[in-house]
């Protein structure tokens, strides 16, 4: 595809296998094209491993903290639990809404618990709202562990963002889901990798070898998900797409 902005003519040419698209560039059409690119450009050059949530690096599009805080104060989860922790940051950011909502608490499950991150996770002004499983998460101890945390009746949020393969992605679905309460989600993240086989620090097995895939996948084999970005709290824009590096993610408990 060949995307020509002309910023004297205010026009975005998108040339194809489709044909040649003349739009205007200040319209909707033209900021989805430009923010598809802009997400694939950031993530090559690491955009996302520029921020930090209360002082420790969340390795996230900051759109997507939106969102999922969109979701959190919808929710109000008991529990939110996480695969993936790094360096701790987007267990802090979800450990610091529900200290401001005076609701929930967090698990953060990793495989490998880096001490520096471990001691600034246990030492941070959230660390009475956040319990660490070191594990990997699909191993049964690990998910006993996160389970026997989980109390009868609690309201819980999953979001799976550890090793993103897509056979990793669908152990730990079938692993959690069985936590997640209706009208609650269990969400896959990080399936951008689909459009990223082409990029420089792409890999090209991730045509197939992705979240989004997984995700699918499960929802077909359990009719009690159902594949649903959450829709908008707020919106007084012509604007309905997510910039996201996690398409396809959100799997809603709907029974
Ligand atoms: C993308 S990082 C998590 C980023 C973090 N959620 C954030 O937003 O800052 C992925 C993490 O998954 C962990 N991981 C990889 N394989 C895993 C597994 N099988 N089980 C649990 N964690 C795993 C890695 O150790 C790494 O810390």
């Amino acid at each position: 595809m060949k995307l020509t902005i002309d910023t004297d003519q205010k026009t975005l040419v998108c040339e194809g296998v489709a044909g040649r698209e003349e739009l205007p560039l200040y319209s909707d059409r033209a900021f989805d094209l430009i923010a598809e690119q802009w997400v694939k450009v950031g993530w090559n050059q690491r955009y996302s491993y520029t921020f930090s949530w209360m002082g420790r690096p969340i390795i996230q599009l900051p759109e997507d903290m939106v969102r999922t805080q969109e979701v959190i104060y919808r929710v109000k989860p008991d529990v939110i639990i996480e695969t993936g922790v790094a360096h701790g940051g987007s267990l802090i950011f979800y450990a610091s809404l529900c200290k401001a909502l005076g609701k929930g608490r967090v698990i953060g499950i990793d495989i490998e618990i880096r001490p520096p991150n471990r001691q600034a996770i246990e030492g941070h002004e959230m660390a009475s709202l956040i319990t660490l499983i070191e594990g990997s998460s699909t191993a049964p101890a690990t998910v006993a562990k996160a389970q026997s945390l989980v109390r009868p009746g609690e309201t819980v949020l999953v979001l799976l963002d550890s090793n993103h393969t897509r056979q990793h992605v669908a152990d730990e679905l079938e692993a959690y889901h069985g936590l997640v309460t209706p009208g609650s989600y269990i969400v896959a993240t990080d399936g951008i990798m689909k459009d990223l086989h082409d990029v420089p620090r792409g890999q090209p097995e991730w045509t197939w070898d992705h979240p989004t895939a997984a995700a699918a996948e499960f929802a077909a084999r359990h009719p009690e998900f159902a594949v649903e970005q959450p829709s908008w709290a707020f919106n007084e824009s012509g604007l309905t797409r997510n910039l996201t590096h996690w398409p396809g993610a959100w799997l809603r408990r709907v029974r």
